[in-house]
């Protein structure tokens, strides 16, 4: 039974530092494939049926969500079955677009079934302002009147019905790609999008999409062209594996000096962060088309990152591998260019021993031989996990707080890890005394 993970804020994970991991390590479907997915179920005036859903508090909010627009969702161990016949609501509530970003892609396919959206803007969250003036500029261009109101984005299609339009993107954002792309589904005409988001989680979402009977060509590529349709049909749907998770675990073999195992993945979307682990010293191999093995090294060279859009080093690994370089010999530096405060992990880094000094948004770290166990806190999803990982690595014991960061996306993250051999464990605030 999928469960929402939601934690409550008193608890606290204790790992054992100085881990040894070894065997093998399920991958969960992909988070950021999953969210958009369940939004673009909305422009389905049939029922759909998603299956490999992650078992993490993100997609708990986004059912809520699509529950609050009137549609009627079940769950199954792994899988959604959601009837998106009749939308009831063209609004969310603030609340729930509050807790997660994504839940204001439901803008383009309520509009473009309703004719009408009005979504909260999503705000700021703990790694940027996150604007959505993109998804707005190309809605507009779709044919749709917007007014931002009270901290409402409130969208009228001028003619009842979204009409296709040449949109060019001034950055290749993910969510804006998304948005744009399935409200051209339905609308009159041909839409082509340029400079789009090339992430695998927009080429999933483009084939679920089709799937449904969307006309869509060239997602993945810097160009998506959609010839709009009237209506979409039902569809039974598994998602891909999360590239994310899959290289946060292969972080955590090199980190751990351990050789185990990793599947499903699709080793095309890891290209990047494979080509770093090999640039520093650990040895990755594709054991088959869906599984690899990452056996790390004793000793590990420095080296340069910079986050990039897909098929750039990912922003979503940029801490994990931070973590894994305050370990690595003489000098590395971390540059984000995609979120403007995605850095507040360096902190607490750095209370564990690390060596970094920050230069606006390039993290210079001078490799050490140790780092050792603290208590830290967690300032966002990716942030925790570089924590989790660091705190394996350690001399001692590391206490992480703020743990419902973690738990909005990654999949019983501490189990997987107790299955390969870590200890770690997560206990009520207060209750530390007690030896693991
Ligand atoms: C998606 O966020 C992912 N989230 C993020 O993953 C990921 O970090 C990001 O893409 C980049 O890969 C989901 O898919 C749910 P963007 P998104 O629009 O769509 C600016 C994780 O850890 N921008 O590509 O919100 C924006 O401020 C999360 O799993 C505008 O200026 O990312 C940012 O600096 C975190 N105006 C940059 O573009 C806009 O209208 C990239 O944002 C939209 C974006």
């Amino acid at each position: 039974m999928l469960t929402n993970g939601q934690d409550r804020p008193e608890s606290v994970l204790r790992i054992k530092g100085k881990a040894t991991l070894s065997g093998h390590v399920p991958i969960s479907g992909a988070k950021n494939s999953t969210l958009a997915i369940m939004a673009a179920a909305l422009l389905c005036s049939d029922s759909t049926r998603i299956r490999n859903v992650p078992a993490i508090a993100d997609v708990q909010t986004m059912i809520e969500i699509l529950k609050a627009v009137g549609i009627k969702i079940t769950q199954s161990s792994g899988a959604l079955d959601i009837d998106a016949k009749h939308i009831s609501q063209s609004h969310v509530p603030y609340d729930l677009v509050n807790q997660m970003r994504a839940g204001f892609f439901v803008i383009g396919p309520l509009l473009a079934r309703l004719g009408v959206a009005r979504v909260p803007l999503p705000g700021g969250c703990a790694i940027g302002t996150r604007p959505v003036d993109l998804h707005v500029k190309g809605l507009q261009a779709l044919g749709a009147d917007v007014i931002i109101d009270q901290g409402i984005v409130q969208a009228y299609a001028r003619h009842s019905r979204l009409k296709g339009a040449k949109i060019y993107l001034d950055f290749p954002s993910v969510g804006a790609t998304e948005t744009l792309m399935m409200a051209a589904t339905l609308a009159e005409g041909e839409t082509v999008i340029e400079n789009c988001a090339q992430e695998p989680e927009v080429m999933d979402l483009a084939n679920f999409c089709r799937a449904m009977g969307a006309k869509i060509r060239g997602a993945g590529t810097k160009t998506i062209v959609i010839d709009g349709v009237t209506r979409l049909h039902t569809t039974d749907f598994g998602i891909i594996p999360d590239r994310i998770e899959a290289a946060t675990f292969m972080v955590a073999a090199a980190i751990t000096r351990s050789t185990i195992t990793i599947s499903p993945v699709i080793p095309d979307h890891l290209t990047a962060a494979i080509a770093k682990l090999e640039e520093i010293g650990a040895k990755v191999v594709l054991e088959s088309s869906s599984r690899l093995r990452v056996e790390g090294s004793p000793r590990y060279r420095h080296t340069h990152i910079e986050t990039l859009p897909y098929p750039g080093f990912p922003t979503d690994m940029q801490a994990q591998f931070m973590a894994l370089l305050t370990l690595s010999e003489g000098n590395s530096t971390v540059k984000e260019t995609v979120f403007e405060n995605r850095l507040q992990h360096v902190a607490e880094l750095c209370r564990m021993g690390a060596n970094i000094k920050l230069q606006g948004n390039i993290a210079v770290i001078t490799g050490v031989s140790s780092l050792s166990g603290a208590p830290v806190m967690a300032t966002d999803l990716r942030a925790s996990a570089a924590l989790v990982l660091a705190g394996l690595a350690a001399e001692g014991e590391t206490q992480m707080q703020g743990l419902h960061h973690l738990d909005r996306g990654y999949d019983q993250l501490e189990t997987k890890l107790r299955n390969l051999g870590a200890n770690l464990y997560r206990q009520p605030l207060g209750s530390e005394q007690s030896a693991i």
